[in-house]
């Protein structure tokens, strides 16, 4: 089934098919692996491969691939994406910065989504979401060329309904509300759930579709499957951690049946 196709088919008569929630959605888990590249580099290897990873992260049921393309190419490089693109049976999502180097290499590998996210070379991992609403305009062109593509353009904004709007004037496909601060608090703070709530209800009116990602582990996805926020899920750290014990096949299917159940 694609990713996209969220609702269950109805004509399946099952238990499930007389339960009330035979029509929920189903939501899409896109795996992060630059974390296995990040391994190899540490030792300047050639593995683990991510494009073995990718492979096993499909046997366990992700709907795609993410990578982010850094332009210090510290841990993902070029050939890895052009190899993931060509292996690949699910999506592949490629999350970058809106250089002009990068817009012109994603415009020949044409991956399925582009994530533009903001770069700073001294982060450990993205941190904040693209401010759409001072430098939104800076983006259009990127924007435009990608679409041109035939690639679906995700923005990765911090969770409010201004900036989901500005994705939408801009003409992305898809937000993604930036997950970090609820990751960090969720357990103490309920106001940073409502925060995604909000944001995720601009999204109608502003036309783009919803997916979620940052700091998303086994726990804290929950609520957030259960209020309906978002989706796509975009989650790495918690799934590659969870697979150092209990192999990456595994750890992206325990999240699958996770997603499944609180759906
Ligand atoms: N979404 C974006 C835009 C990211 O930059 C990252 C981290 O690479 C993720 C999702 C996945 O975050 P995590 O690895 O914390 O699950």
């Amino acid at each position: 089934m694609s990713p996209y196709a969220y609702e269950r088919p109805a004509f399946a008569l099952t238990i499930v098919a007389i339960s009330p929630r035979i029509r929920r959605t189903v939501r899409s888990l896109s795996v992060n692996i630059d974390h296995i590249a990040t391994l190899r580099q540490a030792r300047r290897e050639s593995f683990p491969d991510p494009v073995h990873a990718a492979a096993a992260v499909e046997l366990g049921g992700a709907d795609g691939v993410t990578v982010h393309l850094r332009q210090d190419r510290r841990h993902i490089n070029d050939r890895d994406v052009e190899l993931l693109r060509q292996t690949l049976k699910t999506e592949l999502t490629v999350e970058m910065a809106a250089s002009d180097e990068m817009v012109r290499f994603m415009t020949r590998v044409r991956p399925d989504q582009v994530t533009l996210v903001p770069e700073v070379k001294t982060e450990v991992t993205t941190t904040s979401g693209i401010d759409l609403v001072k430098g939104g305009r800076a983006l259009s062109a990127s924007i435009r060329r990608l679409k041109r593509a035939g690639i679906r353009v995700s923005l990765f904004i911090d969770p409010t309904p201004a900036q989901v709007e500005a994705a939408g004037d801009l003409g992305a496909d898809v937000v993604e509300l930036n997950t970090d601060r609820y990751s960090r608090g969720w357990a103490k703070d309920a106001a940073l759930l409502d925060e995604l709530t909000r944001a995720a209800e601009a999204a109608g009116t502003a036309g783009v579709l919803v997916h979620v990602g940052h700091g998303l582990d086994y726990r804290n996805v929950v609520p957030v499957l259960e209020k309906k926020i978002a989706a796509g899920y975009s989650i790495g750290f918690a799934i590659v951690a969870r697979a150092v014990f209990s192999g990456l096949a595994p750890a992206v299917a325990e999240m699958k049946r996770i997603m499944e159940v609180h759906s």
